[in-house]
């Protein structure tokens, strides 16, 4: 995720930029950059590794002037975090500069397509092979600039908000949209425009917007209406909508709060942690710290995983697959417990640290310690360029986006989607999953976007079920296999955002003493989907409903074993056992959610918490 600005009208457009990607830096902050034109003509582009801060440390020192400009805050997809990889990204000629958020799928053959034809690339992204399709397209046709961004996109496959400048044409900005967000601001002036990925960056300066749809391409030009077309040169005309623009409500996209857009933001989230990665034509896994590292990690002789929270829980289903599929064991450890307990590290001992943040004192210091003792060093983690990240030998990158909200939730499915995807490729290398297995399961990640959202239109249902929980001091969640990680996670989701007692227990276990607690008071949430505990766990659900406890119960659809004896379920769909966590744990997200709402309390700013514990 990255975030896109712009200016063109009477003022000075640099403070303007940086106060808008200050406002954007939500959506990202491994790098940043800027490109404005001056008023001799001259593209001055600047950019910095790391946030916001650094790019205007530089720029300040340079000629900043220029009434027009584009500017990015990125998060990085293809390529690392880098100066040379932040955008904007200049044509060859130099003529042409392009800010881009989204993903170029067919990149790589466009590439090859520029190179025949002479162009040379100085970064590793997708984007800048767009802008140099767009100089070809003017070069090739002789074409205005709003012309060669229609030909260059016509020949795109993917995602895209853009925007570009020309050198030549001073008095322009062409913007594009495809399934990434952009948002038009028609200044008080005649013929001032300002854009960006959300209303914030100019919310200051104006309330009248305009939402431009996929596939449309809008000239900004100077003292002028705006212009739009689409990708086949039909004019569109939009209506400017006057905006009350909350600053605030504007970041969630609608939503009342940063935990319930992530909650329904999972199907896009997942999607886009497996795009490069799971490839369903060819039934295969890439992977590239698998290309990288195969000696070390096929030969590994032990995992161990360090994590703290929900990351953990993440870590118990990575074990359970890891064992399923690769056949080499694995320990799941806390990491404020491992870095204090001399823990025995062998040779050939893979670490893997999960992370959302990538900050996390305890992970990053249990990290440490491993790499001391000569163990790979595995980072699975979201924030890209983070401490982790940066302590890692090798890892995989969660994709998912900025996380705000603190209570996670779409870091959990990405890093347990992470992890599915390479027990699922370590297996195949070693040979030990049967090859039908792996097409199987590859085919059935494909569908769990889809099946997530079939869970979350169940929502106003789950809602009402919540209810039944808010008033309740104590709560007890169970689950076995694959679900028992998920029984942990809803405990903890409940307890942290709406402050009531919760505990997750592997559901045998509960009559080896929290069977003492169930009383007509307990409501007892069950994780109880079609698999092969199924038998196991539903006779644990008599076993609470003979004591008279409150049953609530996720089941797959269809289910009426259990469905005749809780007070209540939520039904997900079926899918296969080791994927099961990616659906099951959605309710239990929503529910406290809503219980949290319910009491009235802050949903994403709960008492105590930070969103990334740098302390120990
Ligand atoms: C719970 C939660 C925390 C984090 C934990 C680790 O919703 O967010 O339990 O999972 O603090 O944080 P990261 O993953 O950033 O290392």
């Amino acid at each position: 995720m990255c975030g896109i600005v712009g200016y063109i009208g009477p003022r000075e457009a640099y403070p303007i930029l940086i106060a808008g990607l200050k406002r954007l830096e939500y959506r990202g902050y491994d790098s940043a950059g800027i490109a404005l034109i001056n008023d001799g003509g001259q593209l001055n582009v600047y950019k910095e590794k790391g946030k916001v801060s650094n790019l205007e440390a530089i720029a300040s020192q340079r000629d900043t002037t220029g009434k027009i400009g584009i500017a990015h805050t990125r998060w990085a997809t293809h390529g690392e975090p880098s100066a040379v990889n932040a955008h904007p990204h200049v044509s060859q000629s130099g003529r042409l500069a392009l800010v881009h958020n989204g993903i170029i799928e067919n990149y790589a053959s466009l590439k090859e397509f520029l190179k025949g034809k002479g162009f040379t690339f100085k970064s590793s992204t997708d984007t800048e092979v767009l802008v140099q399709l767009i100089e070809f397209m003017q070069q090739e046709y002789g074409k205005d600039l709003e012309g060669a961004v229609v030909l260059a996109l016509r020949r795109v496959v993917g995602a895209y908000a853009i925007a570009v400048i020309d050198k030549e044409f001073p008095d322009k900005i062409v913007v594009a949209k495809k399934s990434s967000p952009v948002a038009i601001g028609v200044g008080k002036d005649n013929g001032e425009f300002f854009f960006a990925s959300d209303a914030l960056p100019f919310a200051d300066y104006t309330n009248k917007l305009i939402y431009l749809n996929d596939n449309e391409v809008a000239l900004l030009k100077l003292g002028q209406d705006i212009e739009i077309r689409n990708l086949d040169n039909k004019e569109i005309t939009h209506d400017i909508k006057e905006v009350d623009i909350n600053l605030e409500s504007l970041e969630k996209g609608g939503f009342d709060h940063f935990m319930l857009k992530e909650i329904y933001d999972q199907p896009r989230c997942i999607s886009d942690c497996m795009r490069g990665r799971l490839l369903l034509k060819e039934k295969r896994i890439v992977l590239s710290t698998i290309n990288l590292h195969r000696n070390e990690l096929v030969n590994a002789g032990r995992f161990v995983i360090v994590a703290c929270g929900t990351s953990w829980h993440a870590g118990l289903i990575g074990k359970q697959l890891i064992e399923q599929w690769a056949k080499i064991p694995v320990e799941v450890e806390y990491a404020s417990e491992f870095r204090y307990r001399n823990p025995v590290i062998l040779p050939g001992d893979v670490v893997i640290a999960i992370s959302q943040s990538g900050e996390t004192a305890d992970t990053l210091a249990a990290f440490e310690l491993a790499k001391k003792s000569g163990a790979l060093c595995f980072g699975i983690v979201n924030a890209v360029g983070s401490s982790i990240a940066r302590a890692s030998d090798t890892g995989i990158y969660i994709h998912v986006g900025p996380e705000i909200g603190v209570a996670s939730t779409k870091a959990f499915t990405g890093q347990v989607t992470v992890l599915t995807l390479f027990a699922l490729a370590l297996g195949h290398e070693l040979g030990t999953i049967p090859q039908q297995e792996y097409e199987d399961t590859i085919e059935e990640l494909g569908r769990i976007p889809g099946k997530i959202k079939t869970v979350l239109e169940k929502d106003s249902k789950i809602k009402d079920i919540a209810r039944t929980l808010t008033y309740a001091e104590n709560a007890l969640y169970m689950g076995r296999g694959y679900n028992y990680p998920v029984a942990l996670e809803g405990a903890l989701k409940l307890k942290e955002i709406s402050y009531i007692h919760a505990e997750g227990y592997p559901a045998a276990e509960m009559k080896h003493g929290p069977i003492a607690l169930i009383d007509e008071d307990m409501p007892v949430v069950f994780v109880a989907t079609h698999h092969q505990l199924y038998k196991k766990i539903l006779s644990n659900i008599e076993e609470v409903k003979a004591r008279n406890g409150r049953i609530i119960a996720i089941v797959t659809e269809g289910d009426e074993a259990v469905s005749d004896i809780a007070e209540a379920t939520i039904e997900v769909p079926p899918t296969l056992a080791p994927l099961a966590p990616l659906l099951s744990v959605i309710p239990l997200q929503l529910t406290a959610y809503h219980v949290a709402v319910e009491k009235g309390l802050n949903v994403d700013q709960p008492r105590n918490l930070a969103k990334s514990v740098t302390v120990e």
